[in-house]
């Protein structure tokens, strides 16, 4: 059966270097005019585009531009007392996600001691079920995803063993397919974000030994494409967040050097916007926060010079994990 290669073409004019302070204004720019149709349109994911904005400029160098209050105030009014999760905006409903992307901003801002910490933890260990998976929010929907953001959110607050560790790892390592990646449930489809999940989760809890890093690696690695760039599945267009996803994965599987660091880095210069500044998931679309960190975000794990280094299972700048203390497995 023939194997379908869709790709990109990168033409002579596209940015060859990091355009970082267009990226900079770019974000402090975004969400200024809180009547433009794209804002409104991304208030369910509000918390998640803070973090994406903070650790963007983190890692840039330029947190001082930013009136840390804001974000501090924000996340408050985010908080849902009666369970101790977080909502993506006020007045929505408490989720997983939206919980750990309050916590990775606390932490970024060197303000967790402002959280309600044993609410938080109750709202996550709440959300485990007895097999292991974790649930995204009161609505009972299991993703791979959702063991991520609960040993992620307590490992940052220092209460992983809140939850049932072990049955946890079970479960995703149940969700291991036979061409050594992972998907969202078990039997689901391997994709590269999930798997990137699974990895961080597996780093978080420290059982990288427990997966055959060979084999997943070979199916990372056969994501790049001609282009330089990665993409999340077979006959997938290549995109700048899998990018991360891939690149985060090989990193802390020890194998980053299993794809051209050079061809990839061509890729997510390219994806940049050199008019509004900005990256898009690829060369000639629109810039969006979410593609913007992952390319600053990859790029940093790619040794870009002006960036601080980004720890690979977080994604979060390995500064702020360092001065919280913790810590999380790499295979060398
Ligand atoms: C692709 O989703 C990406 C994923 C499935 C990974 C998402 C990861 C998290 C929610 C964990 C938190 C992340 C960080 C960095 C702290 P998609 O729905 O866009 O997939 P598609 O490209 O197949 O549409
Ligand atoms: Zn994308």
């Amino acid at each position: 059966m023939a194997n379908l290669v869709k790709d990109v073409v990168i033409s002579q004019d596209t940015p060859k270097d990091l355009l970082l302070d267009k990226h900079i204004d770019y974000l402090l720019k975004y969400g200024t005019d809180t009547n433009d149709f794209e804002f409104c349109m991304t208030e369910y994911l509000r918390m998640s585009g803070m973090y994406w904005m903070l650790t963007t400029l983190a890692t840039a160098k330029k947190l001082h531009l930013i009136s840390k209050d804001q974000f501090t105030e924000f996340i408050d009014q985010c908080f849902d007392k009666e369970t101790g999760g977080y909502s993506a905006c006020p007045g929505h409903d408490p989720h997983i996600l939206y919980t750990l992307s309050a916590v990775q901003i606390a932490c970024i801002l060197d303000s967790v001691d402002r959280l309600p910490i044993d609410d938080i933890v109750r709202y996550i260990a709440g959300l485990q079920l007895p097999d292991g998976s974790f649930t995204g929010d009161k609505w009972g929907e299991i993703d791979t995803r959702f063991s991520f953001c609960a040993v992620a959110t307590l490992s940052l607050l220092n209460r992983l063993s809140s939850i049932n560790v072990k049955k946890a790892v079970e479960f995703v390592l149940s969700c291991q397919n036979f061409d050594g990646g992972f998907g969202s449930k078990p039997k689901s489809e391997s994709h590269a974000g999930l798997i990137y999940c699974c990895v961080g989760f597996l780093s978080v809890t420290g059982e990288l030994g427990r997966i055959d890093a060979d084999h997943l690696g070979w199916w990372l690695c056969e994501r790049q494409l001609p282009s330089g760039g990665l993409n999340g599945r077979p006959e997938k267009l290549p995109d700048v967040c899998y990018s991360w996803w891939v690149i985060a994965s090989l990193t802390m599987l020890g194998r980053q050097h299993w794809i051209s660091k050079d061809q990839l880095r061509r890729y997510i210069f390219a994806s940049q916007d050199c008019e509004t500044g900005g990256f898009s998931d690829r060369p000639g679309d629109l810039p969006d926060p979410f593609h913007t960190l992952f390319g600053v975000a990859a790029l940093s794990l790619l040794g870009e010079s002006n960036l601080i280094p980004i720890n690979p299972t977080f994604c979060m700048p390995q500064d702020v994990l360092s001065r919280l203390g913790v810590e999380s497995q790499v295979l060398t």
